[in-house]
């Protein structure tokens, strides 16, 4: 039986070579090594084997843990993060063993960029590299921009614009060939509603990232996408709003519902498996149709 092995960057030029052509034909996730070393090209999986490795950043709660749990039932082995609470990520690496998962839980402030050098080194310690990173962490404050306090501008754009960076700057070093990299965007950057100007161009920012940084993986067969959900059943959206907003904001997608989490990390677990890598460079509008 052969498993998953990542192109490996200090192979023979030949060598290598020859695991890209394949990889260009087969999909990134069909380079397969033999029990004897040798390179084969494989039918495309539809899961990835053991030892696929994943970091999904704030995957405590929302819709970071529902990623964190779908690829861990994808067959990654999954460093789950968060920032204050232990408690819940404890709880997602509970429920990702319990189904026979491998998992281990990161405090790191993704604003800190030393602190996102250590998830990731905790990671590639415990499994021995990464091949997908989600870039989910995120926070949202909503004023009119005029009424938008420097504080909460500030932490918003520290979290969610320099700490995305920072995590996607950490994966676009050491994200194993054939890997896939996700930044968590949203459609808010096409709704345009009052008050979520500094939020939305935040989120935009996602879009940019991945997109350019796809360009600039060219040759590694690592796809790098944004998903930009609509109306999520978290905290994030829900706190502040009352159940008659919610309702009403429900019934602006057509399926008549706020997503719930696992609507998107079904989406990102597309981008990740072996029939998703073609899919490059772009963001991809995860929101039930919502107008
Ligand atoms: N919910 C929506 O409607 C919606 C729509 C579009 C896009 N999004 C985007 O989707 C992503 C996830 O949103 P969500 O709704 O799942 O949020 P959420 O339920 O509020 O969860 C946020 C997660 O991020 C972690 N986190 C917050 N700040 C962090 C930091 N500085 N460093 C590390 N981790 C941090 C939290 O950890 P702790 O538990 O430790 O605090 C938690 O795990 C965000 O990027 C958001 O912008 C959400």
């Amino acid at each position: 039986m052969s498993t998953y092995a990542p192109i490996d960057p200090a192979m023979p030029d030949r060598t290598r070579r020859s695991l890209l052509a394949a990889a260009a034909v087969a999909g990134p996730a069909a380079v397969m090594m033999g029990a004897t070393g040798t390179a084969t090209a494989a039918a495309p999986q539809t899961r990835p084997a053991r030892g696929q490795v994943a970091l999904v950043t704030g995957s405590s709660r929302g819709i970071g843990a529902a990623t964190a749990r779908r690829l861990a039932r994808d067959g990654f082995d999954v460093t789950v993060n968060y920032l204050r609470n232990a408690g819940l990520a404890a709880d997602v690496v509970r429920q990702i063993e319990g189904e026979g998962g491998r998992a281990i839980a990161v405090q790191a402030d993704v604003a800190d960029p030393a602190a996102v050098a250590r998830l990731f080194d905790a990671g590639e310690q415990a499994f021995g590299g990464v091949d997908v990173v989600v870039s989910n962490a995120g926070i949202m404050r909503l004023a009119p921009l005029r009424d938008l306090a420097d504080d909460d501008f500030d932490r918003m754009l520290a979290v969610n614009v320099k700490g995305s960076f920072n995590v996607l700057r950490e994966a676009a070093r050491r994200v194993r060939d054939g890997g896939r990299i996700v930044a968590l965007s949203s459609s808010i950057t096409q709704l345009r509603s009052p008050t979520y100007a500094a939020y939305a161009a935040s989120k935009a920012a996602q879009e940019l990232f991945a997109n350019i940084l796809a360009k600039e993986l060219a040759g590694r067969m690592i796809s790098v996408n944004a998903v930009a959900p609509g109306l999520v059943d978290t905290t994030l959206f829900t706190d502040g709003k009352t159940p008659e907003q919610i309702a009403g904001f429900a019934q602006r997608t057509p399926h008549g519902r706020l997503a719930r989490p696992e609507d998107i990390a079904d989406v990102v677990s597309a981008l990740c498996g072996a029939d998703g890598g073609w899919i490059n460079g772009q963001t991809v509008f995860a929101n039930g149709g919502i107008v």
